[in-house]
């Protein structure tokens, strides 16, 4: 049986590589994993007040998230770290206290940007937050991904064959992973 996944992916700009990465490894996952995209632009700043109305994209993500055997985040490196946009996510869907939705969830981070170092800083210090989050984190295999746009062509699928072998590598051990802990 195919296990389920929440997505979340660290860019909200509509031609995002990261969302292409995204789609990619969802393509190479087909029959072991499925994925549900987390609207995470959606999510107003965290406010504390917030929670006596709460916002429905709120309450989607913490849905999402509890409902998912794992989470996967697909992130770009803005100024040697992950975007806000997922610490924001990651803050609401800790809360109200004693109500983690990440604790216990199996999870899993990448990314890609045209630069050589290709995502390796931003992942690591996401790493640490899903830690934080108490969420089991994968850390071997790695998937720092250096964009190449003539490798993924438009329907998700990669032209490259290295990249893609590197890639069925890593949703396959991902897959392993949550069967494993999910
Ligand atoms: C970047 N970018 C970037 N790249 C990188 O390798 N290391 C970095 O520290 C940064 N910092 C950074 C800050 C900000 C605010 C932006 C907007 C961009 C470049 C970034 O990785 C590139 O724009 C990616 O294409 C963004 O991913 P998406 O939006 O295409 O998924």
């Amino acid at each position: 049986m195919t296990k389920t996944v929440a997505l979340l992916v660290g860019s909200l700009r509509k031609d995002s590589i990261n969302r292409r990465l995204a789609k990619a490894l969802e393509k190479l996952a087909e029959g072991k994993l499925t994925f549900t995209e987390v609207n995470i632009g959606a999510l107003p700043h965290y406010n504390e007040d917030l929670w006596e109305n709460v916002p429905a994209s709120v309450t989607e993500l913490k849905q999402t998230v509890e409902a998912a055997d794992a989470v996967l985040v697909v992130t770009p490196e803005y100024n040697r770290s992950f975007p806000g946009v997922i610490k924001n996510a990651m803050d609401w869907a800790s809360r109200p206290y004693g109500k983690n939705s990440w604790s216990g969830k199996p999870a899993a981070a990448t990314g890609t940007s045209g630069g050589a170092i290709a995502s390796a800083v931003a992942q690591s210090h996401l790493k640490s937050e899903l830690l934080n989050q108490n969420m089991v984190v994968m850390h071997q295999p790695e998937a720092y991904v250096q964009w190449k746009e003539e490798a993924f062509a438009a329907d998700g699928s990669i032209t490259d064959e290295s990249i893609r072998k590197f890639l069925q590598a890593y949703v396959d051990a991902f897959a392993r992973f949550v069967e494993k802990h999910g």
